[in-house]
């Protein structure tokens, strides 16, 4: 089985509930368990936390052992220099990703500590870019090294 790890940021556990015309309406709960029947190859790892350190330890904790991270550091991926060395720290690739088009919000949201030290980012594909992303490291495995 690939393994992959989802870590999303503060207040993605209120997805659906949180500003829906901005993040949607589904919870992530209800989506991971369609994207675990959409992927029965990939066996996931889910961890949100709203507590900045907790973040860095979940990409230290997974950043050795698995295929994949798929990261939503929400609004720490704005201010958080700790969660950028983390990433660069570690040795599986990190993709990032956004529900929204940060690109397309206040200038705040074109900062990223996370962009340079991940392998990609998928901005503003809603909750379809962790599909995509868990879509690229299938690919990856598969793939002649
Ligand atoms: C977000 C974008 C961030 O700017 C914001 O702070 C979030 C969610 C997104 O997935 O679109 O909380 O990461």
């Amino acid at each position: 089985m690939l393994e992959i790890a989802i870590i999303n940021g503060p207040n993605l556990n209120l997805l659906g509930k949180r500003e829906p015309e901005v993040y949607g309406h589904a919870s992530f709960e209800d989506f991971l368990e369609q994207l675990k029947k959409d992927f029965p190859s990939v066996n996931f790892t889910y961890f949100q936390s709203n507590i900045e350190g907790e973040i860095v330890e979940a990409i230290q904790f997974h950043g050795f052992n698995k295929a994949g991270i798929i990261l939503n550091p929400a609004a720490y991926t704005h201010t958080s220099i700790a969660i950028g060395d983390a990433v660069a720290a570690i040795k599986t690739p990190v993709i990032e990703v956004h529900i929204s088009n940060v690109h397309a919000r206040e200038d705040f949201r074109k900062i990223s500590h996370v962009s340079a030290k991940s392998v990609g980012s998928i901005v503003g594909l809603g909750l379809k870019g962790y599909a995509l992303a868990t879509e690229w490291f299938i690919a990856k495995a598969g793939a002649i090294q």
